[in-house]
């Protein structure tokens, strides 16, 4: 059974979508831990209603490293995926995890990422530019932003009429269908055909 830490900052939709889509019985991994660097965000009650444990390290303790890569590697953790999560992550933990940490960005890389370029603020760029088609881009993490190598994407039209919110809910559709499925191809069960 390999184990997933995710990593994330506010909402946790995703990282609610990841658990319960691994806490499906005939799973070969399951979200062992959530990470996070803000105590009050909703992600923490979402973890702790699906009954996985949350662990909270500051700003200091994401950049140094140290402190995070022995959890993780006391827990045992096979995969690090980053949902929403705010802070660069250490290089040590980075050359770490090599090839086994996965993020997932909400626009069509390398369009309207890099720093500054998460959540909102990507959606609301998308329409400033008066884009056609958004979608998501799930990809490994080096020590760069949004740089790389992609896994996957999918894409979804975007209307004249629509605002950041509507392009937001689209891109959210597109996540919560595509990102526990690819992590599964990707990390957990790359030789099992998946449905
Ligand atoms: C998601 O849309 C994710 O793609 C984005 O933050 C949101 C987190 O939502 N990530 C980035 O923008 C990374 N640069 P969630 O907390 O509800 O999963």
């Amino acid at each position: 059974m390999k184990k997933i830490a995710i990593f994330a900052s506010g909402n946790g939709s995703n990282a609610e979508n990841i658990i319960r889509y691994f806490q499906m019985p005939g799973r070969d991994g399951r979200v062992e831990l959530v990470v996070t660097n803000r105590r009050d965000a909703p992600v923490v009650g979402r973890a702790a209603r699906l009954g996985v444990d949350c662990e909270i390290f500051d700003r200091e303790q994401f950049r140094d490293g140290a402190r995070v890569i022995e959890l993780l590697e006391r827990r045992g953790i096979d995969v690090v995926v980053l949902a929403g999560f705010l802070l660069m992550v250490a290089p040590p933990l980075i050359a770490r995890y090599r090839g086994r940490i996965v993020n997932i960005h909400p626009s069509l890389l390398p369009k309207f990422g890099g720093k500054g370029m998460y959540g909102r603020h990507v959606h609301e760029a998308v329409v400033a530019a008066g884009e056609k088609v958004t979608g998501i881009t799930i990809h490994h993490v080096n020590e760069h932003y949004d740089d790389g190598a992609v896994i996957f994407t999918a894409s979804v039209a975007v209307e004249p009429t629509d605002s950041a919110d509507d392009v937001a809910r689209k891109v959210q559709e597109l996540e919560q269908e595509h990102f526990a499925a690819v992590i599964d191809r990707e990390f957990i069960a790359p030789s099992r055909q998946i449905d």
